[in-house]
């Protein structure tokens, strides 16, 4: 067993890792989820990087990560970027502000509190027609035998869920078109939110620059017009945007800010709708190219559902369906990875972390280790089946996601610890019934000639899209 430890025991060793600061950069700006996998194979559970202006340390023992997430979780800050003034900020606060994902310290206890609720299993629940109706209405423009890009269909449908949900709009209404138009992605200081110059590379008047402080400014008028309306009505709405608003500090009874409703209404939009999109884009790409697993998930879904829609209630029937999303999750993890800084020197492994350097969490590199995940690289979603079927017992896989024993942080597509996905759930709920609702009437076949290749950056998506032919069922 790895030893994890802060408390001093044997004097710390540097830690292990490759030398060459350009062959690091370099390696990470290509493929840097093989290149992470590489150094784990070579060099162990906790390996450091050099990459210039500062080291990474990539951890991906799940004790270590355990230690990181939750044990020590009060050693570590969010804000791990040096903006250019020794300032440091939580990636995303450009666009997100002060919001639960990029807050630490009491004002994130608070936040936490406030929102939870908002997630409940039963409140969540209460989205299920939402999900599903969604997801039927996403395919009325689809035809047989058509070329569709699974990414851009699947955001679509996860961006109408949380237009609906969040802002109770619906996806044809002025609001979401400048939701679906304006939000920035992969602009100005998106790109550069890790350089230590970011700052002023912002300032520059660059094209990027420019629309994304143009997209980000739409995106706000269009939040605070809604936050005006919502104020101006009876406040009984159950969109989260009306929760936010009902909402009171339990200590001082206070309401939110406008700005502070703004900053959480934008995460959650972000942060619930292309994580979505990408665990379902990746289901289908690997079912695509497993027809066993397919025709094992529209056998569930016919059975479960015949005619209808599903509900809240068919969850716990779509077994195999709901597997097929976590074992897509665990080969394509939607989000990158978890960063943190270090508040003081600590200790993980044996091995000494400095005072605000990187800590990397990839899921990619836990999800494909062989020491936990036999055959990492096979798409088997019997690895998550609780109660297998006498048919699949001989498979060694079949039940291996579930068994006792598996450290619980080899799998953590949504994190661990005080900072979990707030909306696990919620996604989670949303994907089965989407891939259920969509799997009634189509399934879809791979582009020949197609080479579907990740792309890393901030999430974890397919890099020139997912084409795939439709074919109705
Ligand atoms: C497949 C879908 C999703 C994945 C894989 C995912 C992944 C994650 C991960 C890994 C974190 C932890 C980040 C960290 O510790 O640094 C996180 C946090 C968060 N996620 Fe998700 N997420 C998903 C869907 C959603 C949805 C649907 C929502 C909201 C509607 C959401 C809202 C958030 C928020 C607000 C946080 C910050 C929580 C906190 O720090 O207290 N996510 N997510």
């Amino acid at each position: 067993m790895t030893q994890v430890s802060t408390a001093p025991v044997a004097a710390p060793t540097a830690v292990p890792g490759p030398t060459g600061k350009l062959r690091a950069l370099h390696a990470m700006s290509g493929n840097p989820l093989d290149y992470f996998n590489d150094l784990r194979d070579q060099y162990g559970p906790v390996v450091r990087v050099p990459l210039g202006f500062r080291d990474l340390y990539l951890v991906s023992d799940p004790e270590a990560v355990h230690e990181v997430l939750v044990t020590s979780h009060r050693n570590f800050t969010k804000a791990t970027m040096s903006a250019g003034r020794g300032e440091w900020v939580a990636p995303l606060s450009v666009i997100f502000g002060n919001s639960l994902t990029t807050s630490d310290g009491e004002y994130h206890r608070k936040q936490r509190r406030l929102i939870q609720p908002m997630f409940h299993h039963e409140r969540v629940a209460g989205y299920g027609r939402a999900f599903a109706e969604i997801s039927d209405d996403i395919q009325s423009g689809w035809k047989d035998g058509a070329r569709l890009d699974l990414t851009v269909e699947m955001t679509e449908l996860t961006l109408a869920v949380v237009a609906r949900t969040i802002f109770d709009v619906s996806l044809d209404s002025d609001a979401a078109r400048t939701i679906r138009t304006g939000i920035p992605r992969d602009e100005g200081p998106l790109r550069w939110d890790s350089l230590p110059f970011a700052r002023y590379l912002s300032k520059l008047p660059l094209p990027g620059n420019k629309r994304f402080f143009e997209g980000r400014a739409k995106l706000d008028a269009i939040v605070y017009g809604l936050i005006e309306e919502r104020r101006q009505g009876d406040g009984q709405g159950d969109d989260l945007l009306s929760l936010l608003l009902a909402s009171r500090d339990a200590d001082t009874g206070e309401p939110l800010e406008d700005y502070q409703v703004r900053d959480e209404a934008i995460t959650m939009l972000m942060a619930g709708h292309e994580t979505t999109a990408n665990a379902l884009a990746w289901s289908y790409h690997l079912l695509g190219s497993n027809p066993e697993a397919r025709k094992r998930m529209h056998e569930e879904i016919d059975e479960v559902l015949g005619d209808r829609l599903p509900t809240i209630e068919d969850l716990p029937r779509l077994v195999w369906t709901d597997a097929v999303l976590s074992e897509a999750m665990r080969l394509y993890p939607p989000i990158m990875g978890m960063a943190r800084r270090p508040l003081e020197e600590f200790e993980l492994c044996g091995h000494r972390i400095p005072k605000d350097s990187f800590v990397a969490l990839v899921p990619w590199v836990n999800h494909r280790d062989p020491k936990w995940w036999p055959q990492p690289e096979l798409f088997a979603p019997q690895r998550w089946l609780k109660n297998p079927q006498p048919a699949d017992a001989a498979d060694e896989l079949t039940g291996h996601a579930v068994q006792p024993g598996r450290p619980r942080l080899a799998y953590l597509p949504f994190g661990a610890g005080p900072r979990q996905c707030i909306g696990s759930s919620f996604s989670q709920m949303e994907g089965v019934m989407a891939l259920a609702t969509v799997g009634r009437n189509w399934e879809f076949e791979p582009v020949p000639g197609f080479t579907v290749d990740p792309l890393a950056r901030i999430t974890i998506r397919p890099r020139h899209g997912l084409p795939m032919t439709a074919r109705r069922r």
